[in-house]
């Protein structure tokens, strides 16, 4: 065995053996090279005053080389932001801003203790590093039954995990506590398994008000005292979109501590929060009390880094980071904010006024991006290609029930018309259905 594994290992055993249980095989097998070509470049970048010839880069004039062709569109950043390989575990100034930034907009993390946040290819890519870490074949992975459909891959086909639903919502319509409950104590025989959180909601649009958040971390630390261990992880990609009346804060900050058979792990980013779909700029965080584990998980997550895509892109992580230490930043993401709410209400609103009585019913909303419709009289599927072909409208159908609509796309005065239109197709298809 590598001595560095081997040492990694141990750390994390003796720090908390649980933590080390919950390690899926590649989880205990991978680390971070330290005596390999990036450590020895990482040397002589600070002492090779006189050639660095060591890393697979080419420079010119003391900088990156580069063609102008592309640095004339990118002229407001300097060539070493943008060309150069960024660290494997980011850049650190940004990782460093996004901590702070974690800090401030979730005081419940105030006396806690998390690691700095290592950057990934965005969100997807921090859940695949979760599902390398901890997910195993068999382990089970628990979350709700409206859920984003790429964790079926990510966990289930990716790592053979069995995947874990529960409803959403109760019969009171509020989030099913009692459901994940009863999905995590369901694993004593197994003694482990990953929880995933992900509010604001996709598809539904829904995070927890802050009672219901007291009952999910209740949940969890009802499975630990069981003797399950669970990772914990938030996936909170649609994070700060909260229009009203729920949890405002990432349940990382109140899992965090909490109990040692629970290690949360926070997986966010800039993707959907700063509206940079494409950059691809995330984040993984662990919490822990022990520094000397929080240093081990950052190695294995590195090492899955090194492994898989090496390192992110660099001009994003520099133009996130521009936008991080912007003094404009604040009232800019403001501003957006305020015209998701607006949209937001501008759909509760339509859906409440009685016009589209009988046709559906919809799943609370809150935050996010999206919203739910759960139809009343015809296939989702059916009328998502009727509005297609007929009304030249695009939604998502998820089951046979429900119709995911992302008001995040439609300016707030075209709401109403894209709610009528749907209601137009629903009647149609009923008009079909009664001439049948
Ligand atoms: C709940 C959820 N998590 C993660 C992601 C993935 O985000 P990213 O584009 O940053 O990989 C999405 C994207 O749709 C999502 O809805």
């Amino acid at each position: 065995m590598n001595p560095l594994v081997k040492q990694l290992n141990e750390t994390i055993q003796q720090q908390n053996p649980h933590v080390f249980d919950m390690l899926s095989p590649l989880g205990k097998a991978i680390y971070f090279p330290k005596e390999g070509i990036l450590s020895q470049s990482a040397e002589a970048k600070s002492k090779a005053k006189a050639y660095n010839a060591t890393i697979g880069i080419a420079l010119e004039n003391g900088q990156p080389m580069h063609l102008k062709v592309i640095q004339d569109t990118l002229s407001a950043y300097a060539p070493k932001d943008l060309y150069e390989y960024a660290p494997p575990a980011g850049k650190p100034e940004l990782r460093k801003a996004w901590r702070s930034k974690m800090i401030v907009e979730n005081p419940s993390l105030a006396g806690k203790g998390f690691g700095n946040p290592v950057v990934t290819n965005a969100l997807t890519h921090g859940l695949s590093i979760v599902a390398d870490l901890f997910a195993g074949p068999g382990d089970a992975v628990i979350y709700p039954d409206k859920n984003w459909e790429n964790y079926e891959l990510t966990f289930g086909i990716r790592r053979g995990a069995e995947l874990v639903n529960f409803p959403l919502y109760n019969e009171s319509v509020q989030f099913n506590a009692e459901g994940l409950k009863e999905a995590i104590l369901a694993q004593r025989d197994k003694g482990k398994a990953i929880v995933v959180l992900n509010f604001p909601n996709n598809p539904t649009g829904y995070t927890p008000t802050a009672e219901e958040g007291y009952e999910i971390v209740a949940a969890l630390l009802a499975g630990a005292e069981a003797g399950i261990n669970i990772v914990a992880v938030t996936d909170d990609a649609y994070f700060s979109l909260f229009f009203e009346g729920s949890l405002t804060e990432s349940l990382f900050g109140q899992l965090a501590g909490l109990h040692p058979r629970i290690l949360p792990v926070k997986v966010d980013g800039a993707t959907k929060e700063e509206y940079v779909w494409g950059f691809r700029v995330g984040f993984i965080t662990f919490a822990s009390e022990s520094e000397a584990m929080l240093n081990a998980l950052e190695q294995k997550t590195t090492g899955i880094i090194r492994a898989t895509i090496s390192s992110g892109p660099h001009p994003s992580q520099t133009f996130v980071l521009q936008a991080l230490q912007s003094p404009d930043f604040e009232a800019q993401r403001l501003e957006k904010f305020q015209i998701m709410k607006a949209r937001a209400n501008r759909v509760k609103e339509l859906l409440d006024s009685s016009k589209f009585e009988g046709a559906w019913t919809y799943y609370p909303f809150n935050s996010g991006y999206f919203m739910c419709l759960k139809l009343s009289t015809v296939d989702a599927e059916t009328l998502r290609v009727h509005l297609l072909n007929q009304y030249g409208i695009g939604t998502i159908a998820l089951g046979s029930t429900d119709l995911r609509v992302a008001f995040s796309c439609i300016e707030q005065e075209h709401l109403e018309d894209l709610f009528n239109k749907i209601h137009q197709g629903v009647q149609d298809l009923e008009q079909v259905a009664a001439t049948k």
